[in-house]
């Protein structure tokens, strides 16, 4: 019997090594998906080996996440609960679909993974497997033993001769790809504090960043983001070249008290330097090019596809449905936009489109032809006739 195992390098999932074997009598595929997690890599080969996997899978899925995920939910405009830019939700389901594939290549019939019992990514990983291949058995250590805290799993590590990098205390819980890294957990329980300046491993403490504003020109093409200051970059290159960018402007700092889909609300502090900055440039081109209807209703599926991507929905047929309406939306949304980044600031510096619905002769104060001065008086009374209606009902009624 085989079992694909969703495989970081960390302690947890090497725990699961030798804990599967002892309790499953499996031997183990270790799957390590690269959504651009980045060092932990180079050493995760060995590691798995080293705790007892039979044989190890290192797939580079950045491109399929950039192109797949990423800009699809960057074109919805999707925001989960008005700050989360879902960096953790939108990988998961991708992992997911490639431990599927690894198990349908190995001929395993189950996939364990390292997620806990009461956060979200237990629901996207096993959510998502089964909308791929309900046949296939999960297992989810951290909800069936007894290993309760990390001194537990280091001592268990220990006894079964499994290598241990104790380096530096873990404190927070992470998750790190090229879109975000979260923290929760440690100090960030208690809502009223701070994150220390230490925490941040992409941005730079809004109060170290440079003194003088730093500008970008984002280019986009139907809504899909093709140059950073006039240079055509591949999907992943943007994300690289304005993670730098923002990071280095203090941009990208998200502090958000959330509701998880298991019910608690919980604290997260993310990471999203390249994320801000896009999601503010494509949002500014919106407003040039989009009809007001459009935009108005684009804002309620905006919401609807973030509470999906946040859920674990993403292979259902509504987020296809949604995207095909999203697409709909994004064929004028192509032009520029110049933001000014500013010790944790973006600031909106100007935007143009061949698109744009946007006319200064509209506007404008002076004569022009589409707009006559004297409709406006009809249009306000019939506007605001319910109000006057109203009114007018009021006074009658105080008369008798
Ligand atoms: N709270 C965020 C979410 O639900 C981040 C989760 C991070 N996951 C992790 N295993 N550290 O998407
Ligand atoms: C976890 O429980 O594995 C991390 C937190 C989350 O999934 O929400």
């Amino acid at each position: 019997e085989k079992v694909v195992l969703a495989y970081s390098g960390g302690l947890d999932t090497s725990v699961i090594i030798p804990w599967l074997k002892e309790n499953y009598g499996c031997e183990i595929i270790a799957a390590c998906i690269d959504v651009g997690q980045g060092s932990e890599l180079k050493t995760v080969r060995e590691k798995a080996l080293a705790s007892g996997a039979a044989k190890v899978y290192v797939e580079d899925v950045k491109e399929e996440l950039v192109k797949d995920y990423i800009f699809p939910t960057l074109k919805a405009g999707a925001v989960y609960e008005g700050k989360y830019l879902l960096g953790t939700s939108f990988a998961r389901p991708l992992i997911a679909k490639k431990l599927v594939e690894i198990a349908h290549k190995e001929g395993a019939k189950a996939i364990a993974h390292g997620a806990t019992g009461k956060g979200n990514d237990q629901v996207r990983f096993e959510v998502s497997i089964h909308a791929l291949d309900p046949s296939l058995k999960i297992i989810a250590p951290w909800r069936i033993w007894d290993l309760k805290s990390r001194e537990d799993e280091i001592e268990y590590a220990k006894k079964k001769g499994i290598p241990v990098s104790v380096t530096k205390d873990k404190i927070y819980s992470v998750d790190n790809n090229m879109w975000h890294i979260s923290h929760e957990g440690g100090d960030l329980e208690d809502p009223w504090n701070e994150p220390k300046s230490d925490l941040y491993d992409m941005i730079v403490p809004p109060e170290k960043a440079p003194d003088v504003p730093e500008y970008v020109l984002i280019e986009f093409k139907k809504g899909i983001p093709v140059k950073v200051n006039e240079k055509e970059l591949k999907p992943v290159e943007i994300i690289e070249e304005l993670n730098k960018i923002a990071g280095r402007n203090g941009v990208g700092i998200i502090d958000i008290v959330e509701n998880r889909l298991v019910g608690m609300k919980s604290r997260g502090v993310y990471e999203t330097p390249a994320g801000t900055v896009l999601y503010s440039a494509h949002k500014e081109l919106e407003y040039l090019v989009l009809d007001k209807e459009t935009m108005r209703f684009k804002d309620i599926v905006a919401q609807k596809y973030a509470d999906l991507v946040y859920n674990g929905l993403w292979f259902s047929p509504l987020r296809e449905a949604l995207d095909a309406f999203v697409d709909k939306t994004q064929e004028n949304v192509t032009g520029i936009v110049k933001l000014k980044l500013y010790k944790g600031n973006v600031i909106n510096a100007g935007s143009k489109s061949p698109y744009s619905l946007y006319n200064e002769e509209f506007v404008t104060f002076g004569e022009d032809e589409v707009y006559n001065q004297k409709d406006a008086e009809g249009f306000i009374n019939l506007f605001g006739l319910p109000l006057k209606i109203k009114a007018l009902m009021d006074m009658n009624r105080k008369d008798d």
